[in-house]
């Protein structure tokens, strides 16, 4: 494998440090070029001196100064702020930018390495959910390719390889279904805070816990699936799998389904975009089949969870609807994890945005273009804004 020179957005996360540990363990097959953070810069400044990237960017004008003092000998440009972001992202030659910024504040530099014709490595959802159709065309134009990290769409990215488009029956992702796969909808009024984050197979943050607990998640996961394979609505699936073995799968028009499995390591994932179409022997641990036992495998209880449903009908209608049903989202389970609503409200609270899209597009007053044509970052920044903003007047 010839060596890769990285860009790493988003290094102080946990997708940038265990990309980083990826590199640690194959120094001849990587050079890392760039990182940046937005506030953990004695975390950047330690990996600086372990993996000497020749650009960093920082979130303020203070913290670049503090890091200038500490390498001040050192051959190290350091740059701040958005524009040092897109800066960093756009002028340092690479053969791939692991994209693991969290939120949308990862959509500019993202959209930058891709107008470049760089390669990415895509672990910001928000990317997809809110500019997909932007993204990919960008792709396209340039001959970017998009390698998916989340696990579900590595797993498909991976089943695909090899095969033509024109053969998929189906696209099926598997959830798992979260803390209520087994609670009866009888008992759904009773859920608490504590419960919902309370998560059967993963210790994840408190935003994207509740997601799963809506399976919000898992919707987002359809939208972005959409954009990043090229493939309507109508052929993705959604299955719950409550081992999280099978990561995901692809049906064949000729009744085969390819699936990639393995233990939930994000580092597996992450090596398989690093080093495309090589594979890296990782040291982790190794799943052993004989000691799995039995995988089980069974349809959504769609009464259960209308967050998913209001996802997939986002992402048939298309346009502005994912990016203001995340951005209401947020707000949303931001006033859940306040304790301000309860469970059963938040599917409430999105219905009524989406409802608001639905009127504000037809109306003739309140015409903001941003709702009816996503054609730029700033459009879907705008109507994810707005989704948030009309979820907030609905909470108060
Ligand atoms: N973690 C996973 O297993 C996983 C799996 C699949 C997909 N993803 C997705 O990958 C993305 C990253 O997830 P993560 O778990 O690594 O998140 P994380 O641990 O919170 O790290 C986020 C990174 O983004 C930086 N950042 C935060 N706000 C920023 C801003 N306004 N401007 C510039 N940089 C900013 C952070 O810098 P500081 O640390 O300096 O604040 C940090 O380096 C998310 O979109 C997530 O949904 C994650």
């Amino acid at each position: 494998m010839t060596k890769k020179r990285l860009t790493i957005l988003g290094s102080t996360g946990s997708i940038g440090t265990s990309t980083l540990d990826i590199v640690r363990q194959f120094p001849n097959h990587f050079d890392v070029c760039a990182l940046s953070c937005h506030s953990r810069v004695q975390q950047l400044a330690e990996q600086i001196r372990e993996f000497h990237p020749d650009i960093v960017c920082v979130g303020s004008e203070e913290q670049a100064d503090w890091l200038q003092k500490q390498f001040a000998a050192k051959d190290l440009t350091i740059v701040y702020g958005d524009e040092g972001l897109i800066q960093l992202t756009a002028e340092t030659k690479v053969d791939l930018v692991v994209a693991g910024i969290v939120g949308s504040a990862g959509l500019r530099s993202t959209y930058a390495a891709i107008e470049r014709g760089y390669d990415i490595a895509l672990a910001n959802k928000e990317t997809m959910v809110l500019s997909g159709e932007l993204m990919v065309t960008k792709a396209q134009e340039t001959g970017s390719t998009i390698f998916p990290v989340d696990s579900e769409h590595n797993a498909i990215f991976q089943s695909l390889v090899g095969h033509q488009q024109s053969d998929i029956e189906k696209i099926i992702l598997t959830a798992s279904g979260g803390p209520f796969r087994d609670t009866p909808l009888s008992q759904f009024h009773q859920i608490t805070l504590q419960d919902a984050l309370n998560h059967p197979n993963w210790n994840m943050g408190n935003k994207i816990t509740i997601d799963s607990a809506t399976m919000m998640n898992k919707g987002l996961e359809v939208i972005e699936a959409r954009w990043l394979f090229d493939i309507p609505v109508s052929q993705i699936e959604v299955v719950i799998h409550r081992e999280s073995i099978v990561h995901s799968l692809v049906e064949y028009t000729d009744g085969s389904f390819i699936a990639q499995l393995g233990l939930p390591d994000m580092r597996i994932p992450i090596a398989f975009c690093l080093a495309y179409p090589a594979r890296l022997p990782l040291r982790s641990e190794k799943m052993k089949m004989a000691e799995l036992g039995k995988l089980h495998f069974e349809p959504v209880v769609w009464e259960k969870f209308p967050c998913l449903e209001m996802a997939i009908s986002a992402a048939n209608l298309g346009g502005a609807a994912p990016a203001v049903l995340n951005g209401a989202n947020e707000a949303v389970v931001a006033a859940y994890l306040e304790e301000r609503i309860h469970f059963l409200e938040i599917a409430g609270i999105l219905k009524k945005v989406l409802e608001q899209l639905c009127l504000s597009q037809k109306s003739q007053e309140n015409h903001y273009p941003f709702l009816h044509h996503i054609q730029t970052i700033d459009d879907a920044l705008k109507a994810d804004n707005w989704g948030r903003l009309e979820a907030q007047s609905l909470i108060n």
